[in-house]
């Protein structure tokens, strides 16, 4: 949405009039793109939501930036937390609500952080928008007829739109000058517009920013949040698979809605069987795929399967020979490509369900946890790897 830059330092004649549900029809179309890019569009475009009722989960938060709209109250809006939740979806979904599907090129600046934010676009492209005055602020339509959008109701197409929405998406990525700078923008301007801050993490923004700005988190996506999406995208493109494959589809995503439909899409692609070059263009319906089964869906993502870490975890739980445990671990990890970092989180899932004495719990969590970090902070897999079976057996031998 970068293009919209160009038009947004002036003050262009609003076309119709601004209404808070002015919205375009609902469907399945992303919105901003053209008919017969559809059918490119990777999944997490195609079906990012539109209104803001196609939003999954996050009621609580729907609801009350709905009454901040229903009463013309908008504040400054902070959105944090992990990637794929919903966050910027739900501002662009916002910004169509207020504005109307045709006046968000006029009345919204989107800046992320593939474009420029240093101190310099600060101080005078986000001024320059931010002090124009959006002069066709009266709503003149018939009021609010079929607003759709998600909690709120209608009712208010009578009222005033009269302040433009700056969204800043990837925030934590701006210069701390940058953030600075946006201090007294942000107050100087309240009359003209609102900012909305995006970042997934809430203490890379400066203090006084976050002071400027009502809250809100988006944690991640609750499994039936989630299930309820890939099974529409499921429905709609056809996509054959195994119910325990959307199970462990939904599992394995952890809350993070792209990461699910792009598990999706790829696993979708990898069933459907690869045509000459020269040979005709099957139609859509005649194309025979495989179903996917649980098995594809680990692979894609390269997840431990639980069968390979039931075996892992009995061979440390039983076997007191340190040796014979490290080539079970060594030779699943070759034979199924695992990598260490996945074992430790997929183990430290497993042993907190087993029941056992707390100290022998503390001792594991404990050293599952520094092995995780010495990973990720570039230990090497086959010394780690044996410290993971120093860790598990240790607690073992507390248990007596
Ligand atoms: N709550 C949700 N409801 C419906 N779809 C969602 C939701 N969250 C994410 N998605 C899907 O995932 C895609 C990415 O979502 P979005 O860009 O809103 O994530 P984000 O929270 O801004 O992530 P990031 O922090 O990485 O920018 C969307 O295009 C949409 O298809
Ligand atoms: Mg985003």
């Amino acid at each position: 949405m970068s293009d919209l830059e160009d038009e947004m330092d002036v003050d262009v004649p609003v076309s119709k009039d601004i209404t808070f549900s002015a919205e375009p029809p609902k469907g399945k179309r992303a919105a901003d793109l053209p008919v017969e890019a559809e059918d490119s569009l990777p999944w997490v475009e195609k079906y990012r939501p539109v209104h803001l009722s196609d939003v999954s989960g996050h009621h609580d938060i729907l609801a009350t930036i709905s009454k901040f709209v229903d009463s013309n109250r908008l504040p400054h809006l902070l959105f944090y937390g992990p990637p794929g939740t919903g966050k910027t979806s739900t501002i662009l979904a916002l910004a169509r609500r207020i504005y109307g599907h045709e006046n968000m090129r006029q009345m919204v600046l989107e800046l992320n952080a593939s474009d420029d934010r240093s101190i310099d676009v600060v101080r005078e492209q986000i001024k320059t928008f931010a002090s124009t005055k959006q002069i066709f602020s009266f709503a003149q339509g018939p009021a609010a007829a079929g607003a759709g959008g998600g909690g709120g109701g209608g009712g208010s197409g009578s009222r005033l739109a009269g302040f433009k929405l700056i969204v800043l998406d990837e925030a934590d990525a701006m210069t701390n000058t940058a953030q600075m700078a946006l201090r007294r923008i942000m107050e100087k301007y309240t009359a003209n517009a609102r900012f909305c801050i995006i970042a997934n993490y809430a203490h890379k923004l400066s203090p006084a920013l976050l002071s400027r700005c009502t809250r809100f988190r988006f944690s991640p996506l609750k499994e039936p949040d989630i299930r309820a999406l890939v099974d529409k995208v499921i429905q709609e493109e056809n996509v054959r698979i195994l119910p325990d494959a959307a199970d462990a589809l939904v599992r394995l995503s952890r809350g993070d809605m792209r990461r699910a439909l792009n598990v999706l899409q790829a696993c979708h692609a990898s069933s459907t069987p690869l045509q000459p070059h020269d040979a005709p263009k099957v139609p859509e319906e005649d194309v025979v795929r495989e179903t996917i089964t649980t098995e594809t869906i680990y692979n894609c993502v390269a997840a431990p399967r639980p069968d390979a870490i039931r075996k892992i975890l009995d061979t440390l739980l039983r076997t007191s020979d340190v040796t014979s445990c490290l080539s079970t671990i060594n030779t699943l990890k070759v034979t199924q490509g695992l990598a260490l970092a996945d074992i430790v989180t997929a183990l430290s899932e497993e042993v907190v369900k087993l029941e056992v004495k707390p100290e022998v719990m503390i001792s594991w969590l404990d050293g599952l946890a520094t092995i995780e970090h010495r990973v990720a902070s570039g230990g090497g897999e086959a010394v780690q790897t044996g410290a993971l079976v120093g860790v598990i057996r240790n607690g073992v031998e507390l248990m007596g």
